[in-house]
């Protein structure tokens, strides 16, 4: 390599002076639009560093990191939004809170309101009894049909939340027990069996004519004052319709047996103190929503 730079005959632009083959390189100088861009980008990370959040370091306890003069904090705007809604939801809560069920109900806007936050009270309180979609289980009760044991209007299901079902903390909570038939010895293990076929009769089951028929009268002195002379269920009373396919604890044979030798108490917690007033009208215009509400 000579000191002198060498310029290529052909471009007039100098070259490194190396060569492969008899290629020379050129050292042709970079365009300037990129050598301004690579210096603007370097002038704004300079002055983003000193500005936003930018370097991690140990230090506290755990992680800390340069702050910015800005004082830029995502964290905070978040939870000034999330502040910003809470306060906006409040306004409507207070208002639920204050106006009677029917009228929650019957307002567009608090109703919207009311069912989105009744639908989360009940993934946080009702869910794990009765299903995350409300479906029920055995002994718990589906909330979605319009099967109902205690009623299912607006009134009927803000009562129930609010009292509970059984629940002897509350004095009004709804209370009605069924007998439990043979450990009590209302019936005979016979009478027993009668009445039971009887009831799959009414569900529409296969069953023996004959001792359903015995059953009939049985039911007719025994049950229907509780169930209804048909079997159709009292709302009042928290006894189940024991004519459709809709079972709380179960319609066969076996376990119709075992609801009328030991009888059934089948308890649901009182909401009252626990949750609002206001909460409570959002569940029950929730629960009321999901299909069989009256
Ligand atoms: C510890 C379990 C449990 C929890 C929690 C619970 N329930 Fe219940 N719920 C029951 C049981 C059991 C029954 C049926 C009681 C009976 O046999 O009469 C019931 C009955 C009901 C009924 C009456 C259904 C009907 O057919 O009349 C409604 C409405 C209801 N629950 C709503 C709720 C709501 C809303 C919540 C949440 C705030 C909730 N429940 C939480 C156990 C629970
Ligand atoms: C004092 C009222 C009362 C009387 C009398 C009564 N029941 Fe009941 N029965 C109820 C109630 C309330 C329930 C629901 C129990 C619960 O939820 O814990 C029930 C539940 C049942 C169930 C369970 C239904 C299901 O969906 O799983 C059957 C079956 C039943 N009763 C049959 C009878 C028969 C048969 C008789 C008469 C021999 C009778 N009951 C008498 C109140 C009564």
């Amino acid at each position: 390599m000579s000191d002198k730079p060498k310029i290529d005959e052909i471009s007039g632009v100098e070259t490194t002076g190396h060569s492969w083959d008899g290629i020379e390189e050129l050292n042709t100088p970079l365009p300037k639009w990129w050598v301004w861009t690579l210096m603007a980008t370097v002038v704004w990370s300079l002055g983003y560093v000193v500005l936003m959040p930018a370097i991690p370091f140990p230090g506290g306890d755990g992680w800390s990191y340069t702050k910015g003069l800005l004082g830029y904090s995502q964290r905070e705007i978040v939870t000034r939004q999330v502040e910003a809604n809470e306060a906006a939801l409040d306004v409507y809560r207070d208002q639920i809170a204050a106006l009677p069920i029917e009228d929650v109900q019957n307002n567009d806007e608090l109703f919207q309101v009311a069912l989105a936050s009744g639908r989360s009270l009940f993934g946080d309180n009702c869910a794990p009894c009765h299903g995350s979609g409300a479906q029920g289980a055995v002994g718990f009760p589906n909330l979605n049909d319009d099967d109902w044991l205690w009623g299912g209007t607006l009134e009927d299901i803000q009562v129930t939340i609010t009292h509970g079902i059984r629940w002897e903390a509350d004095d009004e909570t709804r209370i009605n027990d069924m007998p439990a038939f043979i450990k009590d010895e209302l019936l005979s293990s016979e009478e027993a069996r009668a009445v039971v076929e009887f009831v799959l009769q009414l569900s529409e089951q296969d069953h023996d004519a004959a001792l359903a028929a015995e059953g009939e009268t049985i039911f007719a002195d025994q049950c229907a004052m509780c169930h209804g002379e048909g079997g159709e269920g009292v709302a009042m009373m928290g006894a189940p319709n024991l004519t459709d396919a809709i079972w709380l604890f179960g319609g066969d044979r076996e376990t119709i047996m075992e609801s009328v030798a030991l009888g059934r108490r089948g308890q649901m917690p009182a909401w009252a103190g626990r949750l609002s007033e206001g909460d409570i009208k959002e569940l029950a215009i929730y629960v009321h929503s999901l299909g069989g509400g009256e």
